[in-house]
């Protein structure tokens, strides 16, 4: 192989490029595209300040209105793959190119409107400046790098055929939430910016059993993430362990 073919090789097994584009409740799948604003392109963002960290931009037309009812305690599985198409047939970088590592991450925040455009946490009806706020996101899982197995969550991404699946806290109370799950490539994070984020949201309608509510500590997004991270900044290659960037797991 030629030093030049080699290096094209590398750099197109590089780029992570995938797109969360459907979601399963307790493994009843609600179909492509159903209740989750899926990203036209799957290119990464890389600034840690983008308006587009929180839900991804540039959707698939038209959004979908549908909100997925889950109840509190379910598990829900995000479906990854190559690009905002989902699975259309055998595609060696399906879900994502298996040379590429990092974590996978999800998070939950309440909305008053699931299918709300605006994520900054605001009522689309209300415009008064104190209201303005972001949503306040917090973690409801991750999967890192296991120093057993030495297995990423990009790994068990590849094995579950872009399915990774968290559990939906029991504690939280009713109502509108975005889930936001996100898969971070890590080949080029050494330096700032170069982790590639890859993320979509859902829309769902929590049912809770109303016993036992928890106010989760909360992050905003963008905000949770900084340049200086370990998570964030940090080599693949020789590691053997990893700290994911963000808050604690929340846990009821
Ligand atoms: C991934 O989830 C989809 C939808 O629920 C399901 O049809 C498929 O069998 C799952 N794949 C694996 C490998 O678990
Ligand atoms: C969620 O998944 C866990 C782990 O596989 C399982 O123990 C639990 O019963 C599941 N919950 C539901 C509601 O299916």
């Amino acid at each position: 192989m030629t030093p030049l073919l080699s290096l094209l090789l590398l750099l197109g097994s590089t780029s992570a490029r995938t797109v969360f584009s459907a979601l399963s409740v307790n493994g009843v799948d609600q179909g492509h595209g159903v209740g989750v604003r899926v990203p036209i392109s799957n290119a990464a963002i890389t600034d840690l300040s983008s308006a587009s960290m929180a839900c991804n931009t540039g959707f698939v037309q038209p959004v979908s209105q549908t909100v997925i009812p889950v109840s509190a305690g379910s598990n829900v599985t995000a479906q990854f793959h190559h690009t905002s198409a989902g699975f259309i047939g055998p595609d060696p970088a399906d879900p994502i190119d298996a040379t590429n590592k990092g974590p996978v991450i999800a998070y939950l925040a309440a909305i008053p409107s699931a299918t709300q455009s605006d994520v900054t946490g605001k009522r689309s009806f209300i415009t008064l400046p104190n209201l303005n706020r972001r949503l306040n996101w917090f973690k409801i899982g991750q999967s890192g790098l296991n120093p057993t197995t030495h297995q990423w969550g990009s790994d068990l991404l590849f094995i579950n055929k872009g399915n990774t699946t968290f559990t939906i806290p029991s504690c939280l109370s009713s109502g509108d939430y975005l889930l936001r799950v996100e898969y971070i490539g890590l080949e080029f994070a050494t330096t700032y910016p170069g982790a590639q984020f890859y993320m979509s949201c859902a829309q769902l309608s929590i049912a809770a059993s109303g016993e036992k509510l928890v106010a989760p500590a909360t992050v905003s997004i963008p905000g949770a993430y900084h340049a200086t991270d370990p998570g964030i900044v940090t080599p693949i290659v020789g590691i053997s362990s990893y700290i994911v960037p963000g808050p604690a797991v929340f846990t009821c």
